[in-house]
């Protein structure tokens, strides 16, 4: 056996994963559960992850009288003989001898050696960045390895992506990752709805070393615009938004308030008061409520509601008043800020929505669902009008859309109502998917979760949260054990579409050497000298 092999076949099943009983002590030390190995086969190689670890003896009779610590000779027979550590391993990919790969339709042979998987076997089934014509992306290496592990982006931009974890897992720096590779492979353009302003300029990280991370616009200066809800904030951060977010009151419809129920603790009645008013009042429903604070019963009269339940929608939307981002009535904002969003959307230059102070959970609801319905439905129409034209000219770009505390859009309750959820359902129809980033995923409607075609999940506590991302996956179990040992940062399970197999990885380290390397590798594909990027981004 070859020096590096950790052990090798005794038994097993498809169902349950097969036994590699491990050579010695130190195979022992160097494997754990979620490492990437192969199994020697007959003509092929099975790859493989190691999915659980346990201790096994020969006869029960040993644990009854265990040899003494000074009893070293008797430990070193047993261990010789009757006592092993086995690994279990599941093969989840064959690699055979003229380079083909296939999913797993046969089992290794007894005995058949298992190896730890080397640089060359990641690039050959995972793809690397290098790979012409293609737009792989590596997100980090397989655990105890240093090969860059890449994920298609082409294909994550098929379906909708999930990434989830607890709380200081990781979430957000590899949300950045992702966008930074999908950006700068220009595999899709990005809308990011930067609740706490992480992804822009500059964010804080925990390293001691490293407080702050750059942001994506200070990378990618010309691929990325700032629009900010609070230009102010923006500035005192070091960068002048490329534009101020104006809305006005008509463009407030009713289903942008009811998935706000939960937050604004919105009765029923009050719901369908606001309906009454939509139908009366058409797009001036809110203006007229809000206008009418002195004279509400009379409203009540006209629409035929209930005065106390106008009474309360009047109490709970009046908050809008406060927000200077909402003006009254449309001549007041000088352009429509859709329009200039699809501008900037249609020449490939992702928009990072940048909330500022207005970090509360209902302005985040408010202005991601506002937008994205209006950005929807361009994007409906685009997509009609592209499919319904002879010459098939004005393609739309793949528009992916980013959300955090994705739970708060997609709940069972409203799952039915918003934007957010039929892009879910419609599976990129019209060009657009989501890209969703939540601790809670047990929160969010199984229906939708089961349409994310890329799960990128670090650790998770909760059942709960478990079974939500893993349930729908083949096999599940396995997973679930592989999910219980992730460590509690940089390391993450990538299961579904753009991975050729679940792989757990350690993610790549978003740092100075991270923005050389995606910078550089802009400048290989796109041709552009190196130094040309760097002057765009002055602060490199
Ligand atoms: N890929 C990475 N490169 C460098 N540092 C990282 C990376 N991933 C995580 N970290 C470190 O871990 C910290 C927490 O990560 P992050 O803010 O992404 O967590 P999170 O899951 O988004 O948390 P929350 O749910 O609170 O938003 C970061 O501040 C950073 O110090
Ligand atoms: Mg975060």
């Amino acid at each position: 056996m070859n020096t590096s092999s950790l052990g090798m076949i005794i038994s097993g099943s498809f169902t349950e994963g097969f036994h590699v009983r491990l050579v010695s002590h130190s195979a022992q030390t160097r494997i754990r559960t979620g490492k990437f190995v192969s199994i020697q086969g007959d003509k092929c190689r099975f790859f493989s992850l190691i999915t659980d670890l346990k201790l096994t003896v020969s006869h029960p009779d040993i644990l009854l009288f265990p040899p003494r610590p000074e009893e070293r000779l008797l430990q070193k027979m047993l261990l010789m003989r009757d006592m092993s550590a086995i690994a279990m391993v599941r093969p989840l990919l064959i690699l055979d001898d003229a380079g083909r790969i296939s999913s797993i339709d046969r089992i290794p042979p007894h005995f058949a050696p298992v190896y730890s998987a080397t640089n060359d076997d990641i690039s050959i089934i995972f793809g690397s960045e290098s790979t012409p014509g293609r737009r792989y992306f590596s997100l980090g290496s397989p655990l105890d390895m240093s090969a860059p592990l890449c994920i298609d982006l082409d294909k994550v931009t098929e379906r909708s992506t999930g990434i989830f974890g607890k709380t200081g897992t990781g979430k957000t720096f590899i949300t950045r990752l992702m966008l930074a590779g999908i950006i700068g492979k220009d595999a899709a353009v990005c809308l990011i709805f930067d609740m706490h302003n992480e992804y822009g300029v500059q964010a804080r990280s925990e390293h001691h070393d490293q407080p702050f991370v750059k942001g994506l616009k200070t990378l990618f200066s010309h691929r990325i615009a700032i629009f900010s809800l609070d230009p102010h904030a923006t500035q005192r951060r070091g960068i002048s938004p490329d534009r101020r977010i104006l809305l006005t009151y008509q463009s407030i419809r009713i289903e942008d308030i009811l998935s706000l129920q939960e937050e604004l603790n919105l009765h029923a009645t009050a719901c369908e008061a606001a309906s009454l008013l939509a139908a009366r009042y058409q797009r001036d429903w809110l203006a007229t409520l809000l206008a009418q604070g002195a004279h509400l019963k009379e409203l009540a009269q006209q629409v035929g509601a209930h005065p106390e339940s106008i009474a309360a929608l009047y109490r709970k939307l009046k908050i809008i008043e406060q927000l200077p981002f909402f003006q009254q009535s449309e001549s007041e904002t000088q352009s429509d800020i859709i329009d200039e969003m699809m501008d900037y959307i249609d020449r490939g230059i992702s928009i990072i929505i940048e909330f500022g102070n207005f970090t509360s959970t209902f302005c985040y609801l408010l202005i991601s669902n506002i937008i994205t319905r209006h950005i929807h439905a361009r994007y409906t129409l685009k997509t009609e009008q592209f499919l319904g034209s002879h010459q098939k000219r004005d393609e739309p770009k793949k528009l992916i859309i980013v959300i955090e505390e994705a739970h708060k859009f997609l709940r069972p309750a409203i799952a039915r109502q918003t934007t957010f959820s039929i892009i879910a359902r419609e599976m990129r129809k019209y060009y657009v998917s989501l890209l969703i980033v939540d601790q809670r995923p047990s929160c969010i409607d199984s229906e939708i979760i089961s349409q994310i075609g890329t799960k990128i999940v670090a650790q998770l506590h909760d059942e709960q949260d478990v079974h939500a991302v893993i349930s729908g996956s083949h096999n599940s179990q396995y997973l679930k054990t592989i999910l219980s040992t992730l460590g509690s940062k940089q390391q993450a399970l990538v299961i579904g579409h753009a991975i050729t197999m679940p792989m757990v990885i350690e993610t790549r380290s978003y740092d100075e050497i991270f923005y050389r390397d995606i910078l550089s590798l802009i400048s290989v594909t796109k041709n552009i000298p190196i130094q040309d990027l760097y002057t765009s981004s002055p602060s490199l």
